[in-house]
């Protein structure tokens, strides 16, 4: 994975046209610092509560618009040289004097990655349908180490982190089982007809992906639980063990994907126990950042439902 880049450079030469060497539309929250600094006299300040942020990061925000989110994203001889502070951002309008390098605030994503299904950074959601819609994985394997793990499959990496995962709840005492890892596109279509006959589509489609927009099909997804009675229900996150997974899935390169209060944004209502790997480096930002939602780390537009 590229390095991300964490400091700005500045070489102030006066009368030199300022240069983006680099961007990325990263999200901005809490004030972060997104642009290199190094310019003179601002002019108009702005708060950082008003900058462009990614809708997803604003629940009201996000239920008004679907549309692509708002960013920083400089490819911009033509914008004015920015100056930007934890806590203000000036736009300078006059003759910019020095080369400013946009910092690049987020976790590092190779080109193509969110869109490619064999990707541990693959991002499926009701706008985002697997591509192809019928991809099966090719490194599936039982998940040893985890109980349930003899009849349920996961891309093996994700396999040996649910593995860790695990053997680190243990030596605190806890445990958990998989329920659901690897489902294909036909397994999906089963499942999701299932739900769609009990419950009619719009209550279904609530909780279950039509096949070829569930996570379960790439394998890297995997539903989890402690006690029986709270097996692939929301009382998961009220036992011990739901509670560790919630504060300590980001180690192991793990987030709960359809967080609470997040259906705005995933489409999905909470579901603390279906856990999806995304590799430690974006888990550890996430987690460090506060950013539970995955559209929102890495820049994607609200997913709240299909198209059709
Ligand atoms: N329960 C999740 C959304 C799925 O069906 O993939
Ligand atoms: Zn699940």
């Amino acid at each position: 994975m590229r390095a991300r880049a964490e400091h700005a450079r500045h070489s102030p030469e006066r009368g030199e046209r300022p240069r983006i060497l680099h961007a990325r539309s990263w999200p901005i929250r809490g004030g972060a610092v997104l642009l290199g600094l190094g310019l003179g006299v601002g002019v108009g300040a702005v708060s950082a509560g008003s900058l462009p942020v990614n809708p997803a990061s604003e629940p009201e925000a996000a239920a008004a618009s679907s549309t692509a989110p708002d960013s920083v994203d400089a490819e911009a001889s033509a914008i004015p040289a920015v100056t930007a502070t934890a806590g203000s951002v000036e736009v300078e309008d006059a003759t910019p004097v020095a080369e400013i390098e946009v910092v690049e605030d987020g976790p590092s994503i190779p080109d193509g990655a969110l869109d490619d299904p064999t990707s541990f950074l693959v991002v499926v959601n009701k706008s985002r349908p697997l591509d192809p819609m019928t991809y099966a994985p090719e490194d599936l394997v039982n998940v040893e180490g985890v109980p349930g793990g003899s009849s349920e499959r996961l891309r093996s990496e994700a396999a040996e982190a649910l593995a860790q995962m695990r053997d680190a709840a243990v030596a605190e005492g806890l445990d958990f089982s998989i329920a659901s890892g690897y489902r294909s596109y036909t397994e999906q279509i089963s499942l999701h007809s299932l739900y769609v006959g009990r419950r009619g589509t719009t209550v279904a489609e609530s909780f279950s992906a039509r096949a070829g927009y569930s996570e379960h099909q790439t394998g890297w997804a995997a539903d989890i639980y402690g006690s029986t009675s709270c097996r692939v229900k929301r009382c998961f996150a009220d036992e011990l063990i739901g509670a560790w997974v919630a504060e300590n899935a980001w180690q192991y390169g793990w987030i709960v994907r359809y967080p609470k209060d997040e259906f705005d944004t995933t489409g999905y209502w909470y579901e603390p126990w279906h856990v999806r790997y995304v590799g430690v480096e974006l888990s550890t930002w996430m987690h460090e950042q506060g950013i539970t939602v995955l559209e929102e780390a890495v820049g994607l537009p609200a997913a709240p439902d299909y198209a059709d």
